[in-house]
C-alpha cells in the first residue's frame, strides 16, 4: 500500500500570476471543475482581498466545486476576513495565510521602524504576527495552512521556530516554499528533514512544499522534500506560474506513478485526465506549451529516428516509460468534419473533458458548422478553442458584426469594421501601417478609445492549410492589463477578435470594480 501525497493545485492563484495570464471568471469556474475531474485534493482558487475579480472567482467556485477550497491571504484580519467571506459557501474550506521569514524578505519588505529596529526585533514582530493571523484564522475555519515565504532562504532555527508556533497556533498544514526557487535538490530535502528533527509539534501537521522552477529544480525539490517527510505538494498545470512557475503537477504525479519501484508514494489524480486539463489550461491562460515539455508537450510521445520507430513497433517498451493513453494523450486526431451531427459533437466534447448543456451545445454546433464548413477536418484542438471562445463570450459586450479589409503591395491598407454593442451598431473605417494597424485603427475610432497594445502573437494552432490561427495580445488602460485571444481561419479577423476580447475583459474589470465600490459605499453608510 502506497503513501498518498496531497495534491494542493495552485494554477487559478501562482499559475494567474504567471506574466500575461489573465482569466475571466467563466474560464475559473471551467478549470476548476476540470481539476476536480482529475481529482486533485486542494484547490487554490484565488486571493480574495487583492481584488473584487479574484474575490468573486473564489466565491463562485467554492458554491460550484466540492473539493477543499483554499483561498490565500496576508496575515492581517482584513485578508483573512476577505478569505474567508469568499470561501463561505464551499463545503471544505482552507484560509491559506502567510508571513515572510527570510532576511531577504524581512529586511526588504518589513523594512519601517514600526516592526523593529534590527533584525533581531523585526524577526520576533514577523513570529508574533504569524502566531496572531493563524489563530484568528483558526477561530473562523477548521482548516488552516500557514506558508513561511522564502522558506527556501530561511534560516533553519529561525524557520523551526516560526514554524511551531504557527502549529502551536492551530495550523494543520504547514508550507515550506521555494519562493524564489533558489535550492538545490539535497538541500531542500534536508531542510525538510531538519525541520521534522527540529519542530517538536510537527507530528499535528502535515508538512507541504510549493517551489518556483527559477533554476528549473521545482520539480526534483518537490520529489526530495517527499523523500524527507512532506505529504503535500503545491503545483499547477503545466508549471505556470510566478517567473519560471511553480513545479508540474502532471510531472509530479507522473514521477511518481512511473518511478512506482523506487518511491512508496502516489496520488489520487485521474492521470487519464492530464491532457485535457493541459490543453484547457493552456487554451484560456494564452501559455504554450512548450513541444518538448515533459508528459504534455506534443513531443512527449513522438518518436522521430527511424532507430525509435523500429524499436517501437517492435516492443513499445523500448523507449517509452508510459502509455501516452495513461496521461489522455490523444490516440486519434482528424475526429470530426461537417458531415458529424450533433451527437457526435457532444460526444467527442465528452470525451475531451467538457460537460455541455442542451442550450450551450446548441450554439457550439453553430460555430462547429461554420468552422467545418471553412475547414474540411475539425480536430480536438479546434474544438478546444471552440469551447473556450463560447466561455469568454460570457463577458462580451462588444462583438464584431463586420469586417473589411483592403491591402495588398500598393495599396493602403484600409479597414472597415461594424462593432455591435448591445443593440446598437458602430461603423467606422481607418487605415494603417499594416492591415492589422488599420483594423485596430477602426476599432480605437468607433469605440473612441486610445490603450495601449502591449504585445501581439500569433500562432497556428491547428494543422493544414485551413489551420485556426490564434492571436493572444495585450493591452493597457489606466496602468492596467488585459488579455485577449481571437481565432479565426483568417488572421486579420482573429486580431479584430483579440482586440475586442481585451477590450471586454477591461470592461467587465471595471464594471465589477464599480458595483464592489458601490456595495462597499452603501455597507459604509449603512
Ligand atoms: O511562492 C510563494 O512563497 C507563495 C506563497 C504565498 C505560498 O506563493
Ligand atoms: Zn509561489
Amino acid at each position: 500500500m502506497k503513501e498518498k501525497i496531497i495534491i494542493f493545485d495552485t494554477t487559478l492563484r501562482d499559475g494567474e500570476q504567471s506574466p500575461g495570464a489573465s482569466l475571466n471568471i467563466y474560464e475559473k469556474i471551467e478549470i476548476a471543475h476540470q481539476l476536480a475531474k482529475l481529482n486533485v485534493d486542494v484547490i487554490e482558487a484565488g486571493f480574495p482581498v487583492s481584488s473584487p475579480a479574484q474575490f468573486d472567482a473564489v466565491h463562485a467556485i467554492s458554491s460550484e466545486v466540492d473539493k477543499i477550497i483554499a483561498g490565500l491571504c496576508r496575515a492581517n484580519e482584513k485578508d483573512i476576513d476577505s478569505a474567508f467571506k469568499a470561501l463561505q459557501p464551499a463545503k471544505h474550506k482552507r484560509i491559506h495565510t502567510f508571513t515572510s521569514t527570510s532576511d531577504f524578505h524581512i529586511l526588504g519588505k518589513f523594512g519601517h521602524e514600526k516592526y523593529g529596529v534590527s533584525l533581531e526585533d523585526k524577526r520576533k514582530t514577523i513570529l508574533k504576527m504569524t502566531s496572531d493571523s493563524v489563530a484568528y484564522a483558526k477561530s473562523l475555519c477548521e482548516d488552516v495552512e500557514y506558508s513561511a515565504e522564502d522558506a527556501g532562504r530561511t534560516d533553519i532555527g529561525y524557520l523551526a521556530e516560526v514554524i511551531e508556533a504557527a502549529i502551536e497556533a492551530g495550523a494543520n498544514v504547514v508550507n515550506i516554499p521555494d519562493t524564489t526557487g533558489y535550492t538545490f535538490p539535497t538541500e531542500f530535502g534536508n531542510k525538510i528533514k531538519e525541520l521534522k528533527r527540529r519542530v517538536k509539534n510537527i507530528d499535528k501537521a502535515v508538512i507541504s512544499v510549493h517551489c518556483h522552477n527559477d533554476l528549473g529544480l521545482a520539480v526534483a525539490n518537490s520529489i526530495a522534500s517527499i523523500e524527507n517527510g512532506a505529504r503535500q505538494i503545491e503545483c499547477t498545470v503545466n508549471g505556470i506560474g510566478e517567473r519560471a512557475g511553480n513545479a508540474s503537477l502532471e510531472e509530479i504525479v507522473m514521477a511518481l506513478k512511473v518511478r512506482g519501484d523506487i518511491v512508496n508514494f502516489d496520488t489520487d489524480i485521474n492521470t487519464r485526465e492530464i491532457y485535457n486539463t493541459s490543453r484547457l489550461v493552456s487554451g484560456f491562460t494564452g501559455i504554450l506549451v512548450q513541444r518538448n515539455k515533459a508528459i504534455v508537450g506534443e513531443n512527449a510521445f513522438a518518436h522521430e529516428s527511424g532507430i525509435h520507430q523500429d524499436g517501437m513497433l517492435k516492443n513499445r517498451d523500448t523507449y517509452e516509460i508510459m502509455t501516452p493513453e495513461l496521461v489522455g494523450y490523444p490516440n486519434t486526431k482528424i475526429i470530426l468534419g461537417r458531415h458529424s451531427g450533433r451527437h457526435g459533437l457532444k460526444a467527442r466534447l465528452n470525451q475531451l473533458g467538457y460537460e455541455v448543456s442542451e442550450e450551450k451545445l446548441i450554439k457550439l454546433y453553430e460555430k462547429f458548422t461554420k468552422l467545418a464548413d471553412k475547414k474540411k477536418e475539425v480536430f480536438d484542438n479546434d474544438l478546444r478553442i471552440l469551447m473556450g471562445d463560447t466561455i469568454t463570450e460570457k463577458d462580451e459586450f462588444y462583438s464584431l458584426d463586420h469586417l473589411q479589409i483592403t491591402s495588398g503591395s500598393k495599396t493602403i491598407p484600409t479597414a472597415v469594421v461594424k462593432i455591435k454593442i448591445e443593440d446598437q451598431i458602430i461603423q467606422e473605417s481607418a487605415i494603417g501601417d499594416g492591415p492589422i494597424d488599420a483594423v485596430f485603427n477602426a476599432i480605437e475610432r468607433a469605440l473612441s478609445i486610445h490603450p495601449e497594445v502591449e504585445s501581439y502573437n500569433v500562432r497556428s494552432v491547428t494543422s493544414g492549410r485551413q489551420a485556426l490561427g490564434e492571436v493572444l495580445l495585450r493591452i493597457r488602460s489606466n496602468s492596467i492589463s488585459f488579455t485577449g485571444r481571437g481565432v479565426s481561419t483568417d488572421v486579420i479577423e482573429a486580431s479584430a477578435l483579440a482586440y475586442l476580447s481585451a477590450l471586454n475583459k477591461k470592461n467587465a474589470h471595471f464594471k465589477l470594480n464599480e458595483k464592489f465600490n458601490k456595495e462597499n459605499e452603501l455597507t459604509k453608510v449603512g
